[in-house]
């Protein structure tokens, strides 16, 4: 099967893209390398040093043989993501192509604006050029539980029957994101909701926690996991790193942890092998067309 990784330079999407070559799936990765230049701009780096992205796909071929193609691009660009997909012509496109940090999307108005520019709009272009040249692909698209926000019930994966007024009905979970960028994902969901149901599209929203983990171990071989060339990133600066890199990180050199609010927040935390295995899953079983799986 043909799977389309788009935003397979960054930290989930890397994983899945090797994870899925190793499984025997015909693997594109489209990326802007905007991921890169952010860091740049507010000077931070990945305490991982990462290889340019040619390099990396070249290494992985060498040592196991298995071709990865590229695109690189904007999928705000619509031209070169409708050409993307008529060149590759993707059976899945998994999605992790947005800005996703909360941080940073509340810098100032410019980064509240990009984020959701670059997050909304390349989605509604993924779903039109589905739409026009691929209506049967599957689109696994990630979410991420933040959404949701904390409400003081319990999270519903999607949907969640209410009774109100003598009448019943299951509708979507009410969505109390906490950002300017968790909101952009709260937009795509709607967009893609709406998308499957006038358009009869497939797609999966997932809605993940925070993921920690660099290397596969266990899923790929020893060799792949100690070659510096195909390393994965690992963020834990103030912006792009989560606050378990960043408290594992604070630990190994003896610095205070920097707990935010009351330290009273309780988090799910996903393994990056589950995340890559999840994808897995997620794209051997497509959702039915039509149906906006959660
Ligand atoms: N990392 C986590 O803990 C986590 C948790 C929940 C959800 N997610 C979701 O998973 C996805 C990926 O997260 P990540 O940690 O791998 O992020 P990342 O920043 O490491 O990777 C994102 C990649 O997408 C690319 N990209 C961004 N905008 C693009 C555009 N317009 N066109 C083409 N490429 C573009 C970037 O260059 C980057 O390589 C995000 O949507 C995020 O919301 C991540």
């Amino acid at each position: 099967m043909k799977v389309l990784v788009i935003g397979g330079d960054g930290y989930c999407g890397w994983a899945t893209a090797l994870y899925l070559s190793s499984k025997g799936y015909e693997v594109g990765i489209l990326d802007s390398m905007v991921r890169r230049h952010w860091d740049m701009e507010i000077q931070v780096e990945t305490l991982t040093p990462i290889a340019p992205i040619q390099k990396r796909i070249q290494r992985w071929k060498d040592l196991t043989g298995k071709k990865i193609d590229l695109y690189i691009g904007d999928i705000t660009n619509y031209d070169f993501l409708s050409k993307t997909l008529r060149q590759f012509e993707p059976e899945s496109i998994v999605h992790f192509g947005e800005q996703r940090a909360a941080p940073f999307s509340m810098i100032d108005r410019e980064h509240a604006v990009m984020t959701q520019v670059n997050n909304v709009v390349g989605t509604l272009n993924i779903l039109y050029a589905m739409k026009e040249d691929f209506p049967d692909a599957h689109l696994v698209k990630l979410g991420t539980m933040g959404e949701y926000g904390t409400p003081n019930i319990d999270i519903e994966e999607g949907y969640i029957t209410i009774e109100h007024n003598g009448r019943k009905d299951t509708l979507p979970y009410p969505k109390q994101p906490g950002s300017f960028y968790h909101l952009s994902k709260v937009h795509d969901s709607h967009n893609i909701h709406f998308a499957c149901k006038i358009w009869g599209l497939r797609a999966t929203d997932l809605n993940q926690g925070v993921v920690y983990g660099v290397a596969l171990t266990g899923l790929l071989d020893d060799e792949i996991i100690k070659d510096e060339l195909l390393i994965n990133r690992l963020d834990y600066d103030g912006v792009f790193g989560t606050a378990l890199n960043r408290f594992c990180i604070q630990a190994a050199i003896g610095h205070p942890l920097t707990v935010y609010g009351s330290g009273g927040q309780t988090r799910a935390f996903l393994d990056i092998r589950d995340t890559v295995r999840c994808m897995e899953l997620a794209i051997a079983n497509p959702a039915e067309a039509g149906k906006f799986r959660v």
